[in-house]
């Protein structure tokens, strides 16, 4: 079989690099779309020296359209977004832009290209879309998305099933549920967290601040996810899949996980925004409440439902929530003392 060519937008974030690495290991040629940054970050493919990298923006539909001409990608998975649900509400008209019509300028492209089975899109769907609508959350589930970020997702979603109706496009939607790694960016909240115990075990801070406490999220491994990801592409008909766990753990939880791996117990005391963690021995307090945090309208309980995923595509996490915490927190231990200290 001839070598199979794949194109990533948003290959320089988590998912981006981790699908990056395992579709060159599997022998595709990778190219990765990147946007132009003063200040560019590609650590995560730094050591991808196959990987071919271009430029990109998913506002641009020339550039867009000019890329999937040249590469002819058998498989495109668009990763790229503005991820951030809290900063979606600063700036919602530039995150519909770009995560709603985004993807919507690839299916044209598509379409205008008038392939079919020849070109494979995945989309980077996301459980925000279902908001409020009660857990356990499936692909039948009733969206409420409430966040600009989520609003904009769903939109991307609905073209995707749009299209693949009406064009016959090869367009599949993976539904995911939060998925972190050592590769996860700071402002989201398991690496906000894992960085700020190493940097308070290290002595280079005394606390963290957080906001709330009390969301439910359904935490994955993103390297199973990226597997996931792929493995949507690989079906003879496109279909849309949700990829969770189905175990769900508050943001406390996260934070009595992460400090115990350094030998601290939290004990909590307050209530709303005055709520202090504490170290159980020394009292000294660990965790605050920052109120600029919370969002103004918040996704309560996130517990993905993947039977259609187990059932179809085989497809099961492998990397539990204690594993998760351990290997994050391991990463940090050895990386934070040595970037402040440098
Ligand atoms: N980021 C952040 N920072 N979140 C905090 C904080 C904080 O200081 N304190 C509490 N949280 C809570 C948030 O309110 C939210 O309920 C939860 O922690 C998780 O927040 P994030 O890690 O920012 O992730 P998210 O769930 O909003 O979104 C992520 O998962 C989605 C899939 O469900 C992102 O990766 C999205 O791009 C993705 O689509």
């Amino acid at each position: 079989m001839s070598q199979k060519t794949a194109l990533i937008t948003g290959v320089t974030g988590q998912d981006g690099a981790v699908l990056a690495d395992f579709l060159i290991k599997k022998g595709y040629v990778v190219h990765g779309m990147r946007d132009y940054s003063a200040v560019p970050d590609q650590s995560r493919i730094a050591h991808l020296e196959d990987l071919k990298l271009h430029y990109g923006d998913m506002t641009d539909g020339g550039n867009i359209y000019r890329l999937l001409e040249t590469i002819k990608p058998d498989e495109i998975y668009n990763l790229a977004a503005m991820s951030h649900v809290h900063v979606s509400f600063d700036v919602p008209e530039s995150t519909a832009n770009i995560n709603a019509m985004g993807p919507l300028r690839i299916l044209e492209a598509m379409r205008t290209m008038g392939v079919q089975n020849d070109m494979r899109l995945y989309q980077a769907s996301s459980s925000e879309m279902f908001g409020r609508a009660p857990a356990p959350q499936n692909e039948d589930t009733k969206f409420e998305p409430c966040s600009p970020y989520g609003t904009a997702k769903l939109y991307a979603y609905w073209s995707v099933r749009n299209y693949r109706d009406a064009y016959g496009l090869y367009a599949a939607n993976g539904i995911l549920f939060n998925h972190e790694s050592p590769l996860r960016g700071e402002e989201f909240v398991t690496r906000k967290i894992t960085c700020a115990v190493c940097e308070i075990e290290a002595g280079l801070r005394q606390k963290i601040k957080l906001g709330n406490l009390n969301a439910m999220r359904d935490w994955g491994y993103a390297q199973d996810y990226m597997e996931g990801a792929w493995q949507i592409l690989q079906q003879d008909r496109p279909d849309d899949y949700v990829l969770a766990t189905g175990k769900s753990y508050t943001v406390r939880d996260f934070v009595e996980r992460a400090f115990a791996v350094i030998g601290k117990q939290i004990i909590w005391d307050g209530e709303g925004i005055q709520e202090q963690g504490r170290d159980k021995i020394t009292g000294d307090i660990l965790v605050e409440i920052d109120p600029a945090l919370f969002r103004p309208t918040e996704v309560h309980a996130l517990i993905g439902d993947a039977s259609k995923a187990k059932r179809i595509l085989g497809w099961q996490p492998k990397i539990s929530f204690d594993d998760l915490v351990a290997d994050m927190m391991q990463a940090d231990r050895i990386m934070k003392p040595q970037i402040n200290v440098a």
